[in-house]
């Protein structure tokens, strides 16, 4: 998530929420693969089962922060990049940081990788919302043009 200054405690709370959900989902479909993994197929259906309901809980937190009324597809692509931006420029180096200088190796490779990969997503988010921003610039020229025939052949009858 974004830093979270200015947000009021209920915000901050539901984005915790939210966050905890969505944990609980991926942890429960990490524990199906291992009590598959384990020969254990019903308790990894009933992980599954589980990390569905998760979902749900998690998706209704997300109708809070991101309610539907007044967002659009380039809003959604701009949110998705400025959250990528956040973990390749900020978060991961922060991590990175603490991980060197408490000699923890591992960790310091998997954050630079993880930053790497947010960058590109970023950078993927970035592109779309570029290309859909031209080709709203292209459809409201298609959308004069229409006006201007439109116009003509109505002065014309
Ligand atoms: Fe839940
Ligand atoms: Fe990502």
């Amino acid at each position: 998530m974004n830093p979270t200054e200015t947000l009021t405690q209920t915000t901050k709370n539901i984005e915790a929420a939210f966050a905890g959900e969505s944990m609980a989902n991926r942890k429960y479909l990490y524990f199906a693969k291992m009590a598959r993994e384990l020969g254990n197929a019903e308790v990894a259906a009933l992980f599954e089962n589980i990390a569905n309901q998760e979902t749900g809980h998690a998706f209704a937190h997300l109708q809070l922060l991101y309610p539907k009324q007044g967002m659009t597809v380039e809003k959604l692509l701009e949110l998705a990049r400025d959250g990528e931006l956040y973990e390749s420029n900020q978060m991961y180096p922060d991590f990175e940081r603490i991980a060197l200088e408490e000699g923890d190796a591992a960790a310091v490779a998997e954050f630079q990788e993880q930053a790497a990969e947010s960058r590109e997503h970023a950078s993927i988010f970035q592109k779309a919302a570029q290309r859909f921003k031209a080709l709203r610039k292209v459809e409201a020229l298609h959308a004069a043009e229409y006006d201007e025939l439109l116009q003509k052949l109505r002065s014309a009858s």
